[in-house]
């Protein structure tokens, strides 16, 4: 595999970055998962547009080291070279502080940040989408900045394994009584027929995904409200969904044992499903 590190193209097994990396010692870094489909990347202005806003938030200058226009290249040559052309595949990008003498502090203002990206096949669950997943719920224990899209995922990864564990397929994160998001996804819920998902703020990632089923939603005139489905609220829902790059839209149908929508994939979460992927060949 070809990967892409500080401006050179190397075999994945010569990419090294220093031990006193700060994404390796502090986890000082941000990411972006970005789904290509057939060699086109989707959402790619929404993806570069998160990532600069959380570089611009953490202090993290790119300088010339990285904009728009060289993500997307270093990102189509990748796909190129990796034989990911066509089908489904995704970009990995990661942007960290640069290596530097261990401070907490930030190093000198010249450091230059390491930069990397790199590109897999995605196979798309169908099954999985098709039948629905199993979901437990679990209390966010997460920082108070989940908006912002960093490398420290220990929240994330203890949440995943408590859901691999427990044999589902992720975790629905409840914080002050109301549902959050997902480990790695957002999550939505319909209550009396209307669509619910948790407000942007700086308890959930605003996911690429989330806003653009919001607006396939809007479009297909089912009503949505961006407001917290509470964790009581969660024994009515009629549907309940994650959102994500790399999960699309993924019905819940079992949330800790118990049958949400009588074990099937709802009609909206179809619904939503079908558009999306639809959006997603039309190379948008
Ligand atoms: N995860 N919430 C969290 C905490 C996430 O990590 C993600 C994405 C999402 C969905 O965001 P988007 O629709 O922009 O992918 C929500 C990525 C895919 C990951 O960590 O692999």
């Amino acid at each position: 595999m070809l990967v892409y590190l500080n401006g050179e193209y190397l075999p994945d097994s010569e990419a090294m970055v220093p031990v006193t990396d700060r994404g390796f010692v502090f986890g000082d870094g941000v990411y972006e998962v970005t789904r290509a489909v057939d060699g086109n990347l989707f959402a790619e202005e929404a993806h570069w547009l998160r990532l600069a806003r959380g570089m611009r938030e953490l202090g993290i200058d790119p300088g010339g080291y990285l904009d728009r226009g060289e993500v997307r290249s270093v990102s189509e040559r990748l796909l190129r070279e990796n034989d990911l052309a066509s089908g489904h595949a995704t970009i990995y990008l990661q942007v960290t502080r640069g290596a530097a003498p261990r401070t907490h502090w930030f190093p000198p203002r010249d450091t230059p940040p390491t930069v990397y990206l790199s590109a897999s096949r995605f196979t798309v669950p169908e099954e999985l989408r098709r039948n629905g997943a199993s979901a437990i719920t679990l209390p966010d224990i997460r920082w108070a900045r989940c908006d912002l899209k960093t490398v420290n995922l220990l929240g994330a990864v203890l949440a995943k394994q408590r859901a691999k564990e427990a044999g589902a397929f992720d975790a629905v994160l409840l914080r002050d009584g109301a549902v959050t998001e997902g480990g790695a996804t957002n999550v939505f819920g319909v209550i009396d027929g209307r669509l619910r998902t948790s407000p942007r703020s700086h308890y959930i990632l605003p996911g690429i995904t989330r806003e653009i089923i919001i607006e396939i939603a809007r479009q297909e005139r089912i009503e949505v409200e961006e407001m917290p489905i509470l964790a009581h609220e969660l024994q009515i829902v009629e549907e309940l969904f994650f959102t994500g790059t790399t999960t699309d839209v993924q019905p819940i149908v079992e949330l800790d044992g118990r049958t949400i929508g009588g074990g099937r994939p709802g009609a909206i979460a179809v619904t939503l499903l079908g558009r999306l992927m639809e959006r997603m060949r039309g190379g948008a």
